[in-house]
């Protein structure tokens, strides 16, 4: 690439057309909306839609954030799968 920081500023952000969002429309439950919205990826063609970032604090209360992979969701919340020995697994 001959000048890095042209093409980065060329790169559009937010580009649009967006849907429109109604929140007196929207389903009760906060995962109700998920699974629209994962659905829309979905038919969409999103790569790795069940990508998701989880942010923990550690004992300092300064933040970590990583990418894991959605397992499940359900009224009860988004599930993933890793280790507890992991830092995620150690913060709060
Ligand atoms: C696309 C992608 C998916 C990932 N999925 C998982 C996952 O499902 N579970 C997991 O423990 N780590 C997953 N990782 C690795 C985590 O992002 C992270 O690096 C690792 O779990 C260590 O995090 P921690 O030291 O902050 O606990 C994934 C990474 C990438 C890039």
């Amino acid at each position: 690439m001959d000048d890095t920081r042209k093409v980065i500023r060329q790169s559009k952000t937010l580009k649009g057309p967006f849907p429109g969002f109604n929140i007196s429309a929207a389903p009760e439950l906060p995962y109700q909306l998920f699974l629209e919205w994962f659905q829309v990826a979905i038919d969409n063609g999103v790569h790795e839609p069940h990508a998701m970032t989880l942010s923990t604090t550690d004992e300092n209360g300064d933040s970590d954030s990583r990418v894991l992979i959605i397992k499940d969701v359900d009224e009860n919340g988004w599930y993933f799968a890793s280790s507890s020995l992991s830092e995620k697994g150690k913060q709060s």
